[in-house]
C-alpha cells in the first residue's frame, strides 16, 4: 500500500454466499463465536448471490467508517471490531517480520458493502458479508494464510464462504478457537452436474436473527443438544463421504433431514422459533411428491433461518423441477418469479480490481 499517497487506497472483492447441507445452530462461546457443533455447506457461484465491498485505506481519513446497501452503519459493532482488530494485528505482525506490504497501517478505513440480494432475510447474507469484508481488509493490508478463523468472528457461518465447493467448518476444541476454523472438502471442480435453485418465498427480513434465535435454543432446546452430541458428528462423515462418491440420493437425504432437525429445534426452543410458512410447507411436499413419483430421489430442499428455499438437484432435472415449480407458484402479477437464478457450485473469493 502506498504511504504517502493522498489518494485513497482502494480494493474491491466479492463473495458468495453458502448454504448448510448441515447446519451450524448454537454457540459454546458468543464471544468467539464457537458452535456446539461441526457443519458442511456448499458455496455458490460467486456471480448469483453475493456481497461486493470495496475498502478504501487512506491517511486522510479520521475514523474507521461503514456503510451497507448505501446507508451508513455502527462501525463500533464488536463483531466489526472484531474482524477490523484481528486483521491489523495479522498485518502488524507481518510488518514486524519485515514485510513492506504492511505499510499505513494507522491509517483508517471506509468500507462499503453492497448485496445482490434481500439482506437478512435467510438467505445467508452475513456469511457473504462478513467473508467479504475479511478479505477485502486482508487484501487492503497485505494479510495472508487462513482467514476463516476471522471470518467466523464477524458470523459463524462467514468462515465457511471464504472457500468455494464444499467447506466444512470444524467445530474444534480449543478454548481460543485457534482450532475452529473452516476447510474445503471438496473443491467446486468436484461435481459440476449438481445444481442449486432458491425459490425466493419472501424478501422480508426474518422476525428473530440467527444470533438470538440460535441463543434461545442453546438455553431451551434439548433436541438441540441431543442434535449436537449425537446426530451431527456421524452426518457430517456420511456428508462427507456421500459428496466425495457424489452421490445424490444420500447427499439428499441427509440434507433434507438436517434441515427437518434444525427446524425441528426452533420448534423445540421455548419459546419456539417458527422460520418455515407455509408456501415453505409446500415446497417441502411437492419436493417429496416429485421425487416420489420417480421412486427416487431427484431433487433436496434445504432452509435456512428463513422461509426461502434451497433445491438441490443434479442439472438433467433443471428443467422440468422449474417447470412443476412454476405451475404450482406462478410470477406474481407483478411478474415476480418465484425462482432466482440457478447457481452452481464452482465459486471461490475473487478480486475483482
Ligand atoms: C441457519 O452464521 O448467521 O444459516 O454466528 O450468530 O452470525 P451468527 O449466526 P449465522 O447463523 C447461520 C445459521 C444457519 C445455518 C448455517 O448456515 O449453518
Amino acid at each position: 500500500m502506498p504511504e504517502d499517497n493522498d489518494n485513497p487506497y482502494l480494493v474491491s472483492c466479492s463473495a458468495p454466499v453458502n448454504i448448510a447441507v448441515i447446519k451450524y445452530w448454537g454457540k459454546r462461546d458468543e464471544d468467539l463465536i464457537l458452535p456446539i457443533n461441526s457443519s458442511l455447506s456448499v458455496t455458490l457461484h460467486q456471480d448469483q448471490l453475493k456481497t461486493t465491498t470495496t475498502v478504501a485505506v487512506s491517511r486522510l481519513f479520521k475514523e474507521d467508517r461503514l456503510w451497507l446497501n448505501g446507508k451508513e452503519e455502527d462501525i463500533t459493532h464488536p463483531r466489526l471490531q472484531s474482524c477490523l482488530r484481528e486483521i491489523r494485528r495479522l498485518a502488524r505482525k507481518r510488518r514486524n517480520d519485515g514485510n513492506p506490504d504492511s505499510a499505513g497501517l494507522s491509517h483508517k478505513v471506509h468500507i462499503c458493502s453492497v448485496n445482490n440480494f434481500p439482506t437478512a432475510a435467510g438467505l445467508a447474507s452475513s456469511a457473504a458479508g462478513f467473508a467479504c469484508l475479511v478479505y477485502s481488509l486482508a487484501q487492503a493490508f497485505g494479510v495472508e494464510g487462513d482467514l476463516s478463523g476471522i471470518a467466523r468472528q464477524g458470523s459463524g457461518s462467514a468462515c465457511r464462504s471464504m472457500y468455494g465447493g464444499f467447506v466444512e467448518w470444524k467445530m474444534g476444541s480449543r478454548e481460543d478457537g485457534k482450532d475452529s476454523v473452516a476447510q474445503q472438502v471438496e473443491p467446486e471442480s468436484h461435481w459440476p452436474e449438481l445444481r442449486i435453485l432458491v425459490l425466493v418465498a419472501s424478501a422480508k427480513r426474518k422476525p428473530i436473527g440467527s444470533t438470538s434465535g440460535m441463543q434461545t435454543s442453546v438455553q431451551t432446546s434439548l433436541l438441540l443438544k441431543h442434535r449436537a452430541e449425537s446426530v451431527v458428528p456421524r452426518r457430517m462423515d456420511e456428508m462427507t463421504e456421500a459428496i466425495r462418491r457424489k452421490d445424490f440420493p444420500a447427499f439428499a437425504e441427509l440434507t433434507m433431514k438436517d434441515s427437518n432437525q434444525f427446524h425441528a429445534s426452533c420448534l423445540d426452543t421455548y419459546p419456539p422459533i417458527f422460520y418455515l410458512s407455509s408456501v415453505s410447507q409446500q415446497v417441502i411436499h411437492l419436493v417429496h411428491r416429485y421425487n416420489r413419483h420417480y421412486g427416487e430421489t431427484r431433487v433436496a430442499y434445504s432452509f435456512d433461518a428463513g422461509p426461502n428455499a434451497v433445491i438441490f438437484t443434479s442439472q438433467q432435472h433443471v428443467p422440468e423441477f422449474v417447470q412443476v415449480v412454476q405451475h404450482f407458484f406462478p410470477p406474481d402479477a407483478n411478474g415476480e418469479d418465484f425462482i432466482k437464478g440457478l447457481p452452481v457450485t464452482d465459486a471461490v473469493l475473487s478480486e475483482e480490481l
